[in-house]
């Protein structure tokens, strides 16, 4: 599978729509040739952003929606196929009810609000993760919002929601073992069908992970998925995520060399074809 992405070189000057003489300059200096197929971000630092400012945490949350639609806005412009922002973990149960409520109310309000931004960018929505361990609501407005984007046929959007990557791995088995159910037990399970029970089944594993606010950490993000992802760790909090420091983030995807554990990437390349 090739990890970057064959596209038209140029970039109409209209398709990101007004941008910073930083930005532009940036832009000017990305190969759009070589972007990243799948982009998956880790959104820290709503929480210290907020406190800087003396702020409530939640103040930090929605803050981070804003960085959230710029990004998806410019991934789906710049035609990367998937992007896959962790919103909610399976750890994050762990926050005081005031605020776990707060970031459902704002994913629900997000969905509605951003519909339409959705759909003129011709994006498809899905979320990963444990939805049956979700509040009714926000199980209905996700089914709602992956019916009504099912049929764009741009970027993949996901969203994890109640995800765990430990979880995915162990749903993925416990999916295969039922599919069996007592049948061809002694067939190995190979990393090729465990891969296709995983809540991104139809989706390229990441080339790119970014993660904000500094922590060097991977966080149960993806586990299986980021074997070869280039990790990208910026010190900029989440809520100050903007195009310009996204853009920064792809220029320095473009620096790296890519083997995928052989010795260069053509060698690299011709072992996955080989698999
Ligand atoms: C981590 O910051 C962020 C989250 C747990 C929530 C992420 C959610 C959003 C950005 C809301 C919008 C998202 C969508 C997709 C609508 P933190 O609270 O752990 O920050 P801290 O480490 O500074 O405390």
């Amino acid at each position: 599978m090739a990890h970057t992405r064959t596209q038209p070189a140029t970039l109409a000057p209209e398709a990101l729509g007004p941008v910073t003489p930083e930005e532009a300059v940036l832009l000017k200096k990305l190969d759009l040739a070589r972007l990243p197929r799948h982009i998956a971000v880790i959104m820290d630092g709503n929480g210290r952003w907020a406190q800087k400012r003396h702020l409530l945490r939640v103040a930090g949350h929605r803050a981070g929606t804003q960085s959230a639609r710029t990004t998806i806005e410019t991934c789906a412009r710049l035609h990367v196929e998937a992007l896959t922002l962790y919103a909610f973990s399976v750890e994050n149960w762990r926050r005081p009810k005031a605020e776990i409520e707060f970031l459902m109310q704002l994913l629900r309000d997000y969905l509605r609000k951003e519909m339409p931004l959705l759909q003129r960018n011709n994006v498809r929505m899905r979320f990963l993760g444990r939805p049956e361990e979700l509040p009714a609501g926000v199980q209905k407005d996700t089914r709602e919002a992956t019916e009504e984007t099912a049929r764009n046929t741009g970027m993949v959007l996901s969203i994890a929601l109640n995800y765990g990557g430990r979880a995915e791995i162990v749903d993925a088995m416990n999916a295969i073992l039922m599919e069996r159910n007592g049948h061809g037990g002694t067939q190995p399970v190979t990393e090729e069908l465990l891969a296709r029970h995983l809540y991104t089944a139809e989706l390229p594993d990441p080339d790119l992970l970014i993660r904000t606010s500094g922590e060097m950490r991977v966080s149960n993000f993806l586990l299986w998925q980021i074997a070869y992802a280039e990790i990208f760790v910026t010190e900029t909090l989440w809520p100050d995520f903007n195009r310009a420091r996204l853009l920064e983030a792809l220029l320095d995807f473009q620096k790296r060399e890519r083997r995928y554990g052989g010795i260069d990437s053509e060698r690299g390349a011709a072992a996955r074809a080989a698999r």
